[in-house]
């Protein structure tokens, strides 16, 4: 069972616009506490040099790597995301490296990352402009870290919740081969991985590019 698609989209428009304030309590909610945690299952793939977090919703990702050092730039479309990021970073001490943007348009030259990072992305991840971009502004070899979706190993019936709102909330179902299709068209080498890292278990999609 799927939730009609504009009832799909009302939520979502709400949760990273005006209503983007809950959206750090939804995703604690929907994850049983693992949000941060699964995000976090990016940060053993990343390589040296500079981070782009695409997407950075409220800034929970950007702060958890200041604390470890790195340097990120994060680029979203809503400014209600951007607003809560900035004062989750100046909160933190960090400089607040933000731009608003839309992922299939990204407002940096060619090669300048040497990682990018998206979690839980929307729909747009999976588009060809924007993938497109991001093979652009990454170096070659430059590697793009997708967290798709979060696992609770230890307890199988929170983790079939959890699949049932995803699948609830998730209006185009697109097969695992085809999003690796999808992203090796863009110029990429990638695969399927199911990644631990403090305990916590993701699904994610580490792809590298060509060149
Ligand atoms: C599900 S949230 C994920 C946020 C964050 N990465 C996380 O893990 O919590 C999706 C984010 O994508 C942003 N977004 C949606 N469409 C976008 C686009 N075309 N370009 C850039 N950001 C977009 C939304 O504003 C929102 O912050």
């Amino acid at each position: 069972m799927t939730l009609p698609k504009w009832l799909i989209q009302l939520i979502f428009r709400l949760l990273y616009y005006e209503m983007a304030w809950a959206y750090d309590l939804v995703a604690w909610l929907v994850s049983f506490g693992q949000w941060a945690a699964w995000r976090r299952t990016v940060v053993p793939y990343l390589r040296a040099g500079p981070l782009l977090d695409l997407a950075h919703g409220t800034g929970g990702l950007m702060a958890d790597l200041a604390e470890m050092g790195l340097t990120p730039v994060g680029l979203d479309l809503s400014p209600y995301m951007g607003r809560i990021a900035r004062r989750r970073l100046l909160r933190k001490r960090t400089v607040p490296r933000l731009v608003r943007g839309k992922a299939q348009h990204l407002p940096f030259r060619d090669g300048s990352f040497a990682n990018i990072v998206m979690t839980f992305p929307a729909e747009f991840a999976l588009e060809r402009r924007t993938l497109m971009e991001a093979a652009r502004v990454l170096q070659p070899q430059g590697r793009l870290v997708i967290v798709a979706m979060g696992y609770m190993r230890p307890v199988p019936v929170l983790r079939q919740l959890i699949q049932w709102a995803y699948a609830l909330t998730t209006a185009h179902k697109v097969s695992e081969k085809d999003v690796l299709a999808r992203i090796r068209a863009a110029g990429f080498a990638v695969h399927w991985e199911d990644a631990q890292w403090e305990g916590a278990c993701a699904r994610l999609l580490i792809a590298t590019r060509d060149g």
